[in-house]
């Protein structure tokens, strides 16, 4: 979009240009031979980015849709009467109807716009957290969380006095459901998990998990993690029936800095603020504040606009692709690479069956640290995580200090595999002696 027409003020009718949608070109659906939508990996096709699961690498339509928001219709939504504000505000707010539609969420109003998942799961503790959670309640979380899931809901429970459960794995690394149900009573007021594991790609069985919490934990919200669904599953956020829903569009392909936070509209009105300042007011008098209207009522200050109407244009890029499609293309690749790294001498791959995981192979190797596996994989070109992924409760129940991951996304190839494994049995032939 480096040719969109900027904004030329003072003209008779609509001084406005209109958004520019031709520029959103789209691969054939289904395909998923979608490379060359990625300019950075276009401009380098020796390139093979297997760390889709720590970020996304971004479609030309999002950097566009941003750029067009910046050329066309920047202002501070919200806050201003002329034209220009109001067209800052009108690409604000479609967005968070794209958004919305996306999860499957008919109430734009209940979608509300963070820095990504950890703010969305920060914010539920503190507001939510910090009015009902009290000295002898009880919160669960599980031993495969993200630090931003375990460690936000150890620090709410710990500073209401409340008692912090975790329900352990199996050795396949799923959530111990038997054990899962033994913690919930009466007493249960959170249960919080993640619906795929960052570190494994484990899929949670959310809806088998969510009937066990309402029928044992009645007085219990239910948080899901949803990072490392959102870009990978089909996700009907409603469908799920969870009270809260997290994600990041970063990882969807969207920009770093802008994700969800989607609530269940009564518990979001009963919810006091999170954060305090402009636009999330409604009458501020010399004594106390009254708060505004779901969604401002969380979105205080200057919205980041600009990346939500970015995250917009990802969500929209991946319902061209298809969801359904991306999984399958995704589970295609993760068995492939799963499979062929299984088979290296000294090799073992973590977590339940590839094809029930998201597009994540989380590996080590006998003798090696992941670390210096993923420096002889950066020199084959293949860029994977290395380390404890921000799960250091689950790299304990798992007996080990950290894996190598590699994670696909839509643009992955069998060529990346086949980088990744090239790369692994060099790196055997160091540490195995094969
Ligand atoms: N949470 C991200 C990951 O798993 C950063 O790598």
């Amino acid at each position: 979009m480096g040719d969109a027409p900027v904004v030329v003020l003072g003209e008779a009718k609509d001084p406005l240009v209109p958004v520019n949608r031709e520029s959103r070109s789209f691969s054939s659906p289904g395909t998923l031979a979608v490379r060359a939508d990625f300019p950075l990996l276009a401009a380098n096709p020796d390139l093979h980015y297997l760390d889709s699961a720590a970020t996304a690498q971004k479609p030309r339509v999002v950097l566009d849709a941003i750029r067009d928001y910046y050329e066309t219709s920047y202002a501070n939504p919200h806050r201003g009467a002329y034209r220009l504000s109001h067209r800052a505000t009108e690409r604000f707010h479609e967005a968070r109807e794209t958004v919305a539609r996306f999860f499957g969420v008919a109430d734009s109003a209940t979608v509300i716009f963070t820095r990504g998942t950890t703010e969305s799961l920060n914010l539920v503790a503190a507001s939510w957290g910090g009015v009902h959670l009290d000295a002898g309640d009880e919160v669960v979380v599980t031993g495969m969380e993200h630090h931003a899931q375990f460690v936000t809901w150890q620090r709410a429970a710990q500073e209401a006095g409340a008692a912090f459960r975790i329900a352990e794995l199996t050795a396949d690394l799923r959530i111990d459901l038997d054990h899962l149900a033994s913690l919930l009573s009466g007493k249960t007021r959170v249960v919080a998990f993640t619906h795929v594991s960052n570190a494994l790609g484990t899929i949670n069985p959310v809806a088998e998990i969510v009937a066990m919490v309402r029928a044992k934990a009645p007085r219990a919200i239910i948080v899901l993690d949803g990072a490392q669904s959102a870009p990978h599953l089909v996700v009907d956020v409603p469908g799920l029936g969870v009270d809260f829903y997290a994600a990041s569009g970063h990882k969807m392909g969207g920009p770093m800095g802008c994700g969800v936070l989607i609530g269940r509209r009564a518990l979001l009105e009963a919810m006091p603020p999170y954060q305090t300042g402009g636009d999330m007011i409604e009458f501020v008098h010399d004594d106390q504040t009254t708060w505004n209207v779901l969604p401002h009522k969380f979105e205080a200050g200057t919205p980041n606009a600009a990346d939500a109407v970015g995250l917009a244009a990802a969500c929209d890029y991946l319902s061209t692709l298809g969801i359904a499609n991306v999984r399958a293309h995704e589970q295609a690749l993760v068995v492939a690479m799963s499979d062929a790294l299984s088979a290296i001498p000294g090799v073992v791959v973590h977590g339940p069956p590839a094809a029930e995981r998201s597009g994540v192979a989380s590996f080590t190797m006998a003798g090696a640290h992941p670390h210096d596996l993923a420096t002889i994989l950066d020199e084959h070109g293949v860029c994977v995580r290395a380390g404890h992924h921000c799960c250091q409760p689950l790299m304990r129940r798992m007996g080990v200090s950290a894996t190598a991951r590699a994670s696909a996304g839509v643009y992955t190839t069998m060529e990346d595999v086949g980088a990744l494994v090239e790369g692994v049995r060099a790196a055997a032939g160091i540490f195995v002696g094969s």
